[in-house]
């Protein structure tokens, strides 16, 4: 197999420069409202006032600002150098205080001797990742005992019916995709991804030491990420299958025992 973390973080550089010009990621609304946060995590995410909280794969850190903003200690960790080299910029013209960190985060995880009260991830970040065991136990190595897990993931069931695998290959799906952002235009960049079955991630996290207290599934996204979405209510996008919602995000809340 080719090197997927230089196959994927070129890719990601790339992708980056794009998605930072683009409305999707609306830079210049976000300097003034100083949020990027959906309605799901801001609903089920803990207080964060004071907490030291960890993003993983946290791209160019809208996210990971936005949860400064309400009160987090944020490090914010991605492998792709274009995306942390904007998210300092951003941190710095904001005035947020924040901390990133371009890393593997299997390699940041090796590092880290560190424990955060939160360890957030969310909204296509699973798929880079080779084995989900390895990543489920960064987690919770990266956690205090009582610390929080919260994650917001697309659902597989959508990734299966647009043609990935629902269960893990060892081998990547390789694709030649363009990026999901309005301006994406016809370039498109090489990946290598792979699937996680939902009983994978739970079975992963449990086994790493979490114990699960909510796991919830939407029949929207919060992002017009996906062809073939419908805009059927304000900031809510639904994929219809034989006139039914497709599941399009779950959430899972843990702590570390
Ligand atoms: C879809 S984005 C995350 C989206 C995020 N919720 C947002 O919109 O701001 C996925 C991120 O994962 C990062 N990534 C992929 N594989 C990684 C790895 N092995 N280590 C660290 N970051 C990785 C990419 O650089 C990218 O920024």
């Amino acid at each position: 197999m080719a090197d997927y973390l230089q196959v994927n973080s070129a890719s990601w550089n790339k992708k980056t420069e794009k998605h930072i010009h683009s409305e999707f990621y609306d830079v210049s609304g976000f300097k003034k409202s100083l949020n990027s946060l959906k309605e799901i995590e801001l609903g089920e995410m803990p207080d964060v006032k004071g907490k030291e909280l960890l993003h993983l794969q946290c791209h160019f850190g809208l996210d990971t600002l936005s949860w400064a903003v309400k009160g987090a200690r944020v490090t914010g960790v991605d492998f792709s150098d274009t995306a942390i080299h904007y998210a300092k910029e951003l941190a710095g013209e904001l005035k947020i205080n924040a901390d990133f960190i371009c890393d593997d985060i299997y390699s940041f995880g090796e590092k880290n001797g560190k424990k955060y009260d939160i360890v957030y991830t969310s909204y296509g970040v699973l798929s880079w990742l080779p084995s989900i065991s390895q990543w489920a136990n960064l987690v919770s190595g990266s956690l205090k005992t009582g610390g929080i897990f919260y994650m917001a993931e697309f659902h597989p069931l959508h990734d299966l019916l647009i043609g990935y695998p629902y269960f893990y290959k060892k081998e990547p799906v390789k694709l030649d995709a363009e990026t999901y952002t309005e301006n994406s235009g016809e370039e498109t960049n090489e990946e290598l991804e792979w699937t996680h079955p939902f009983s994978s991630v739970l079975d992963s996290l449990i086994k790493a030491g979490l114990m699960i207290q909510s796991v919830r599934e939407y029949p929207f996204s919060p992002y017009p990420c996906f062809s073939g979405l419908e805009e059927r209510e304000p900031g809510r996008y639904y994929f219809m299958h034989r006139n039914n919602p497709v599941p399009l995000v779950y959430t899972i809340r843990a702590v570390k025992t």
